[in-house]
C-alpha cells in the first residue's frame, strides 16, 4: 500500500511518498527561508503563495523520486489543521483534487497527529500507551497516546510554546527566524550556569509550562549587557537551555510517575531534534526503567513523511475523509 502526504501548514513545503513497510520512497521538502528571513517570521500570506508556487513541482518531482505514477497511489494525505489556513488550502485542496479525479480516498491529516506518530515508523518495539512530550514551534503539550486518534492532555503551555521561546530568544541574540537550531549549537561551547535563568511552573504540581516569563528574563539579561561576544552569547544558550531542559526534566518524571501504566516514552515537533532535550528523555528512561524513541532529527521538524504516516495509520484504522473537507488553522488531538 502506498501513502501520499502533503504538508503545507507553516513555512516548509513537503511531499512524500512511503509504503506499508515504513519504507520512504521519496521525499521532496523546500523551506521557505528566503521568502521569510528577512521580516524576521513567517508572512502567512507569503507562505500561502510560495506553498502555491512550489507544490506542484515537488508532487512530481516525487513520483519521479518514487518512480511510479499517480495511479499508483492508494491514499493521498494532507496536513489539514492545526496552521495557517492559506498553506492548509492549498496543501489540502490539491490533495482532495487528485484523490477526487483519480477516485481515491482522502485523509485530512492532523499536524499534530503526525508529529506524534512519527516516531513509530521509525521504532518497530514502540507500543501503545505512551507519553508524549510534543515540543514544536506552536504547542507544548505532555499527552498519552492510546492509540491512532486516541490522545489523553495531561498538561499544556499556558502561553508561549517552547519552540517560540527558543525562536524569540535565537532572534534577541540576533539570528534569523527558526533559531532554535543555532541556540543548540552556541550552548554546546557555553558554560550554563553562568546565568541563573528562572524555570517557571517548576513547583506548580501539575503538568502544564509557562515559556514567557523565562523569555522576559532573557530579554532582561540580553539588554543589560551592552556588548555581546561570542563566549557570552554562548553561554547565555547554554544557560537557557539548561533551564527548558530542567522544567521538561520535572514535567515528564512526574508525568511518568502519575502513569506508571505507561512503559514508553517519545518526544515528537521540531525543538525534539535538540541532542540535550533528547539525552534527557533518555536519562528520564534509564532512571525509571522506560523505553525511550525518537524519530530521526530531520523528521521531527515539519516534513511529508509524517503526514503520509500518520495518514496511512488513519486509513489502514478505517478512516477517510471526504472531499469536502475543510481544513481547521485549530484542531486539537483530544477532539479526534
Ligand atoms: N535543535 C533544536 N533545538 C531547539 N529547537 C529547535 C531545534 N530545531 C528546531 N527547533 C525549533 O522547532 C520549531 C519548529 O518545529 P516544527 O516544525 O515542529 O514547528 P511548527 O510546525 O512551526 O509548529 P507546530 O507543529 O506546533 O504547528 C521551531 O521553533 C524551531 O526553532
Ligand atoms: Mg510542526
Amino acid at each position: 500500500m502506498i501513502s501520499l502526504g502533503i504538508e503545507s501548514s507553516c513555512d516548509d513545503t513537503a511531499v512524500a511518498i512511503i509504503n506499508d513497510k515504513n519504507e520512504i520512497l521519496a521525499h521532496q521538502i523546500i523551506t521557505q527561508f528566503d521568502e521569510h528571513s528577512k521580516y524576521g517570521g513567517v508572512v502567512p500570506e507569503i507562505a500561502s503563495r510560495s506553498h502555491l508556487n512550489y507544490v506542484d513541482k515537488l508532487i512530481k518531482n516525487a513520483l519521479i523520486e518514487a518512480q511510479i505514477t499517480l495511479n499508483d497511489i492508494d491514499v493521498i494525505c494532507a496536513g489539514s489543521g492545526p496552521g495557517l489556513i492559506g498553506g492548509l488550502i492549498v496543501g489540502s485542496s490539491i490533495a482532495k483534487s487528485i484523490a477526487y479525479s483519480l477516485q481515491k480516498p482522502f485523509v485530512a491529516v492532523n499536524h499534530l497527529e503526525a508529529h506524534a506518530l512519527m516516531p513509530m515508523m521509525f521504532n518497530k518495539d514502540l507500543k501503545f500507551p505512551y507519553m508524549l512530550l510534543l515540543v514544536s514551534g506552536g504547542h507544548t503539550q505532555i499527552l498519552k497516546v492510546y492509540g491512532v486518534g486516541q490522545y489523553k492532555l495531561l498538561g499544556t503551555t499556558i502561553d508561549d510554546a517552547c519552540g517560540e521561546c527558543f525562536d524569540k530568544v535565537a532572534k534577541m541574540l540576533g539570528w534569523d527566524y527558526m533559531g532554535g537550531k543555532e541556540i543548540e549549537k552556541s550552548a554546546q561551547k557555553g558554560d550554563e550556569t553562568k546565568y541563573d535563568f528562572p524555570r517557571p511552573m517548576l513547583h506548580s504540581h501539575d503538568l502544564n509550562f509557562s515559556f514567557s516569563g523565562l523569555k522576559t528574563a532573557l530579554r532582561t539579561q540580553i539588554e543589560k549587557l551592552n556588548n555581546i561576544d561570542e563566549t557570552t552569547k554562548n553561554d547565555i544558550c547554554a544557560s537557557f537551555q539548561a533551564s527548558i531542559i530542567d522544567i521538561i526534566n520535572k514535567k515528564l518524571t512526574d508525568a511518568l510517575k502519575m502513569n506508571n501504566d505507561v512503559k514508553y516514552l517519545v518526544a515528537g515537533g521540531g525543538v525534539s531534534s535538540n541532542s540535550q532535550i533528547r539525552k534527557t528523555l533518555e536519562n528520564i528512561g534509564n532512571k525509571l526503567n522506560i523505553n525511550v524513541s525518537f524519530a530521526p532529527p530531520k523528521y521531527c521538524t515539519d516534513n511529508g513523511v509524517m503526514i503520509a504516516y500518520a495518514g496511512l495509520l488513519n486509513y489502514q484504522n478505517g478512516k477517510t475523509s471526504p472531499y469536502t473537507t475543510t481544513p481547521k488553522p485549530r484542531w486539537n488531538l483530544e477532539d479526534l
